[in-house]
Formats: structure tokens, C-alpha cells, sequence
């Protein structure tokens, strides 16, 4: 049955949104999703055709991580943004998506620890904001299709720091360049930013760590150098406080996500823009099945953390994480967000949009092929509706 508005005042899933400059036709998103397609860390043809599948007129689409550094790779095969190539190849999957009239984020990614020596330039060990290595709970995938323990990372030094914000914001340079019509910051997750903001990771006794005043310094650096070299309105930032994938645990998540939301609001203030938005990770993302993990609080708790960070935040709130078109149905039509990013139901249902929009059957994902590195199984062939033309 097709989704009907009863009110026009209440905003739906469906309804136009203005986020910042951009002007969008309805709240489905792309979440950033790692599909392990750009061979030797260079987009390609496959990614062209990918992401355009999923372009819509006046959708907005977030690309998988990227890196932006040699060292910021935690799978095999991911596209970066820090030479030449990448940037002159991504251009081919911008210019496409927007010829469709949609909107594309490239999702700034270094991911610290979560790596190993395989996966990093001359086999080096990768780099973190400490030298604990993730708990053996966790596994990284080699470049064979095996998977290994976590490495011990080597603690970046204080003097080091910098240096990794500069690749943030080259990177950052270098996307608006591809023709990206901004970037997302990825400091969810576990990975790189999150093990600088987390109690259950940093142990650092200098001024990354300690206080969450130093534990926020890290992200509010990356976010601020990013501002300053594409503007406020070009930059979202995604965040995932109450989640413990790779191990990112913290005492006080709730605090946590409000000692960022705090930031980035006093940030807006001071350059006097907004952000594009803010991206929050919900739980749910793990309890469904994503990891192996064990509890991850309640339902309740969730939804008053969300709800928490949502009201304290001035600007366009994204979530995703677990959200079926019932759950993003309510999510924007009771205030929670301004959009829904969906990841796995977008990877098996190129056309989501539409499916959502008449509540059509939705094709099953299919778990074996998410990162595996075929052009087209498990990647380009999930098939569209077939629909009557009269019903498109
Ligand atoms: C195969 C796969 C790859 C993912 N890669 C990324 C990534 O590169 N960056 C990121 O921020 N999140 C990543 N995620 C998380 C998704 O963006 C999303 O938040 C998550 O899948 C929960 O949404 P869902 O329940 O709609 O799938 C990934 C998820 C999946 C399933």
C-alpha cells in the first residue's frame, strides 16, 4: 500500500527536506557503506554504476569510507582521496550521480587500530591513540578473504597529531575537487576519531586524553581544519557514542554525545553556519546482527539518547541504524530526525526509495558478498522492482 500524508503539516519520510543549501525530496539516505569494490583503492566503473543505481531526484547518498591517508585502511579494497588518481576517478561516480539530480557526501575515514600490517603501506603497524590492540572478540579481513586477530597499534605521539588532522582536511580539499558537494567526517564506529573520544580506548595522559574536553579535542580539530578549508555547509559528522563495536566503549555515552553536540554547536556559533548535519549512530545497528557483540542496553535507553542528542543539537539530525520503513516512518514524522540512512536494506534494494514509498516486498541482503570485491555479484545485480510503467 503506498504511503498517504494525513496531515501535510507533519513532515514525512517522504517530503521534501532543505538540508543547509541543499534542497531534497524526500528523507531516504545512503548510509555509508565499505563494499571492498574499489580494486587497489581506486574507484571504478562498478562504483559508477553502484551508486547511480541508488541515485534519486533530489536524494542524498553518503559513499562508503574513505581514506585519507595510505594509512587509513582497515579492508581490503576500499577507495581512498588522498593522490591524483582517486580523485580524477571519483569524478566519474559524482558526475553520474548527479546527473540523476541527487546529492553525494564522500565519508572521510582513517580507521587507527582497526587495521593490520597487511593492509598498510611497506607493513607498518597501524596507528592509534593508544597501543592496546581490539580484543580478540573482533576480526579484520585480510586481503586473501581470511581473517586475523587485530595487531597492538603504536600510540601516535602528541607531535603527530596535527599531521593526521592536515590529512583530514586535504582529504577534505580533495573531495570538493572530485566534484563532491561535501564530506562527512566518520567519528563513529570504533575507528580512528572514536578511539581518540572514547574512556574504554584512550588512556592518553597528554591533551587527547583524560577529561572529555581532551578526549572531544581530537574530533573537534579534525571538524574545524574540514570547516575551515570547504565551508561549514559542506560538512557533516557522524558519531556513534553508544555504540561498542571494535571494542569502543564508554563509561558515560550519553555525556559523551552531548559534550560533541555542545562543540559543534558553539562551533556553528563562532563561524556563524551551520553544519550540514549531524549523523548518529544508534545501537540497534549492532543488536540486529551486525556483530557478534553481547548486550547493548535497551530499547528505552536508545530511544531517550537519541531523543536527547536530537533536541540538543541545532541543525539537521541524521540516524540510522537498524530502521525498517515503519521505524523511519516515525522516526520523522514524530520529530526524532530529519533523515533516515539506511545500509543494509539499501545494498540488497537499489531501489528503496521507491519500495519504501509504495511499501513494496524488499529483497533480502545477502551477508557473504558485503565485502567481498566481484564488480557485480552481491553488488550491482540486486534487482529493481518491476513495475508497470504506469505505476512509476
Ligand atoms: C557492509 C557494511 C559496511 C559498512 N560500512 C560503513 C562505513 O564505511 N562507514 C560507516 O560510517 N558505517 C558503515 N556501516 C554502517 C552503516 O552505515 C549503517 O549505519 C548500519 O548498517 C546500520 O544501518 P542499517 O541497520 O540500516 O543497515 C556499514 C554497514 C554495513 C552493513
Amino acid at each position: 500500500m503506498a504511503e498517504t500524508a494525513t496531515d501535510p503539516a507533519t513532515p514525512s519520510l517522504f517530503s521534501p527536506y532543505k538540508m543547509g543549501k541543499f534542497d531534497l525530496s524526500h528523507r531516504v539516505v545512503l548510509a555509508p557503506m565499505t563494499r571492498c569494490r574499489a580494486l587497489n583503492n581506486v574507484p571504478n566503473s562498478a562504483l559508477v554504476e553502484y551508486y547511480t543505481q541508488r541515485a534519486t531526484n533530489g536524494g542524498f547518498l553518503i559513499t562508503e569510507g574513505t581514506m585519507i591517508s595510505p594509512t587509513a585502511a582497515g579492508f581490503p579494497h576500499v577507495p581512498g582521496i588522498f593522490n591524483k588518481e582517486q580523485v580524477e576517478a571519483w569524478k566519474h561516480v559524482v558526475g553520474a550521480v548527479h546527473a540523476k539530480g541527487t546529492v553525494i557526501f564522500c565519508q572521510l575515514w582513517h580507521v587507527g587500530r582497526a587495521s593490520h600490517q597487511a593492509l598498510q603501506p611497506g607493513g607498518i603497524t597501524p596507528i592509534s591513540s593508544t597501543n592496546k590492540p581490539i580484543s580478540r572478540r573482533w576480526r579484520v579481513l585480510m586481503p586473501d578473504g581470511t581473517h586475523e586477530i587485530y595487531p597492538k597499534p603504536r600510540k601516535l605521539e602528541t607531535y603527530e597529531i596535527p599531521e593526521l588532522v592536515e590529512h583530514y582536511r586535504q582529504a577534505a580539499i580533495n573531495a570538493i575537487e572530485a566534484g563532491f558537494d561535501g564530506v562527512e567526517i566518520h567519528g563513529a564506529h570504533g575507528y580512528l576519531i572514536d578511539q581518540f573520544m572514547k574512556d574504554g580506548i584512550n588512556e592518553r595522559t597528554d591533551e587527547y586524553g583524560g577529561s572529555l574536553e581532551n578526549r572531544c579535542k581530537f574530533i573537534m580539530q579534525v571538524v574545524q581544519a574540514v570547516v575551515s578549508a570547504v565551508g561549514a555547509d559542506r560538512v557533516g559528522v557522524r558519531i556513534s557514542p553508544a555504540i561498542d563495536h571494535l571494542d569502543a566503549m564508554d563509561s558515560d555515552p550519553l555525556s559523551l554525545g552531548l559534550a560533541v553536540i555542545e562543540r559543534l554547536n558553539k562551533l556553528q556559533t563562532d563561524c556563524g553556519a551551520r553544519l550540514t548535519y549531524l549523523h548518529v549512530t544508534q545501537p540497534r545497528y549492532t543488536a540486529y546482527g551486525q556483530t557478534e557483540s553481547g548486550s547493548h542496553g535497551n530499547a528505552e535507553e536508545e530511544a531517550r539518547f537519541m531523543r536527547t542528542w536530537r533536541r540538543a543539537y541545532q541543525g539537521t539530525f541524521i540516524c540510522s541504524g537498524g530502521f525498517t520503513r515503519q521505524l523511519g516512518i516515525e522516526a520523522v514524522a514524530e520529530g526524532d530526525a530529519d533523515l533516515v540512512a539506511y545500509g543494509r536494506l539499501f545494498i540488497s534494494n537499489p531501489d528503496l526509495v521507491l519500495r519504501l514509498k509504495l511499501n513494496a516486498p524488499l529483497n533480502k541482503y545477502i551477508r557473504a558478498t558485503f565485502y567481498t570485491h566481484d564488480p557485480v555479484v552481491g553488488y550491482t545485480d540486486y534487482p529493481f522492482l518491476n513495475l508497470p510503467k504506469s505505476r512509476l
